[in-house]
């Protein structure tokens, strides 16, 4: 059986990743290089050989995003039955273009959506579709926005238009929405950012002043982007207050659930979600909190007419249609298209809905003993997120000598990020299942080390000492 062969192969990556370093060592592009230069291509090689090296590759050159103390940008850990089902999707192939071809696969996608768009409080017809990941669903939605605001962009372009859209969102936003006014001509100067408060929630007032001032001076506003769960700080937008502004200013109102979205299946979290129910299209990735392998993002509309609209398209080359079902291939930005959602519909299959709401409250329970921890050991949180996302810094902090020894030391990998324009601060989110409470209150008593460490790497720097003794790696 498939899944025999897989688990022990998975089962050995599982039990020596968390012995194993998170963290290369600083590989240069020439040492990859030349490693490839071996594979010219004149001669075939076993598959075997070829797999074991390349192996070796991912396990001495990346960061561990799968380790239990990786605690960056939300690459999770994946469940065993997302990457069965990620290799049952490869071998069996399906062509998620048209449903005739792939009705199986099509309907698997259609009720796994159904569900989650459920826990979302989304109407029954709502649209889904699965996306390589959350900027090609924002991309669906600001295409889907712009084709319901102005049924002429469709045929006749932006240059039809009387007005320029634009586009409401804080500067936690993603910043993908910057790539999209690219590349659906809106342009980024579309794009209008609005003020954060005290806690880098977007300010309605300031929202409020930006869309009368541009309406005042001849633009056509479009979408408000609030996001659940921003990615610098896991800050949730005020969302019932957006549904309502947008609402009552007729403005398309986009949930960037990336990551956050995740909660709306927790009993205990989803009320931090509140107002999601009212969005016009909301994004969420299952290769986040979901824990699938990437990518597979989501797509949600509950304006059906408007996606079929925004992506109809008729040629003779593809299979007809079968009767009233429409085909993916007509109503997402993808043609041709991987059986994305296989790996979601496994892994709630065989956890169950209770066990991976487990899966998530752990992790949120993880993010508050992270952060008491470090509250205790003297850090100053500076975000505030019911999500396991903790920002932080302390008076004397050089961020970058201090990341580079917690990663030299493979204590654990975190990053640091500009909150609204500010310092660096460093940021920590638990990403992973396997995180465990032993394993924060080691790294946080790692960490006090080497913060002190950082001060006089920083002055040994200055008069450009020695860096050796600070490139051992911490013993567990
Ligand atoms: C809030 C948010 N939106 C969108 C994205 C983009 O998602 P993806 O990387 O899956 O395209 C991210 C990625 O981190 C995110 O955090």
């Amino acid at each position: 059986m498939l899944s025999d062969a897989l688990r022990s192969e998975a089962t050995r990556v599982e039990s020596t990743i968390a012995d194993g370093p998170i963290i290369h060592g600083g590989v240069t592009p020439q040492e990859i290089r030349a490693h490839l230069s071996q594979y010219d291509f004149s001669q075939p090689r076993t598959l075997e050989e070829v797999c074991t090296d390349v192996e070796g590759m991912l396990q001495k050159w990346q960061v561990h995003v799968t380790h239990p103390r990786y605690f960056g940008l939300f690459n999770p850990s994946v469940t065993f039955a997302s990457v069965v089902a990620d290799t049952l999707a490869a071998m069996y192939n399906p062509q998620l273009a048209t449903w005739r071809t792939s009705p199986a696969a099509i309907e698997i996608e259609k009720h796994t959506l159904a569900w989650l768009a459920g826990k979302f409080g989304l109407p029954a017809d709502t649209s889904a579709t699965f996306t390589t990941g959350g900027a090609e669903a924002n991309q669906s939605a600001v295409i889907v926005a712009l084709t319901k605001a102005f049924p002429e962009y469709g045929d006749r372009g932006l240059r039809s238009l009387a007005a320029t859209p634009t586009i409401y969102l804080s500067g936690e936003a993603h910043h993908s929405f910057s790539k999209i006014a690219h590349m659906t001509g809106l342009g980024r100067e579309s794009l209008r950012p609005v003020a954060t408060d005290s806690n880098l929630k977007l300010d309605l007032n300031h929202l409020a002043r930006r869309v009368a001032e541009d309406r005042k001076t001849g633009f056509a506003p479009l979408m408000v982007v609030g996001t659940g769960g921003t990615t610098g700080a896991g800050v949730i937008d005020p969302l019932p207050d957006l549904a309502s502004f947008c609402k009552a200013e007729n403005l398309w109102f986009h949930v960037d659930a990336a990551w956050g979205g995740a909660a709306a299946i927790s009993p205990k979290l989803r009320h931090h979600l509140a107002g999601i129910e009212l969005a016009d299209s909301i994004t969420c990735d299952a290769h986040k909190w979901f824990s699938v392998p990437m990518g597979a993002g989501m797509f949600f509309c509950r304006h059906t007419d408007a996606v079929g609209e925004a992506f109809r398209v008729e040629t003779s080359y593809m299979p007809p249609k079968l009767g009233t079902v429409p085909d993916p291939y007509t109503s997402s930005i993808q043609w041709s298209r991987r059986f994305i959602g296989l790996k979601l519909f496994l892994a709630l299959a065989e956890q169950g809905e209770s066990g991976y709401a487990g899966v998530i409250e752990h992790q949120t329970r993880m993010g508050e003993v992270l952060r008491e921890a470090l509250r205790q050991a003297g850090w100053r949180i500076v975000n505030a997120t019911p999500f396991p996302l903790i920002n932080f810094t302390r008076d004397g902090l050089d961020t970058t000598a201090f990341l580079s020894i917690l990663h030299q030391r493979q204590i654990a990998w975190m990053s640091e990020v500009r909150l609204a324009g500010g310092a660096p601060v460093l940021r920590a989110c638990v990403t992973s299942f396997r995180t465990t409470e032993p394993e924060i209150q080691w790294v946080v008593s790692e960490m006090s080390k080497v913060f002190e460490m950082s001060k006089v790497f920083h002055e040994t720097e200055a008069r450009r000492g020695s860096k050796e003794d600070l490139q051992t790696p911490a013993v567990r």
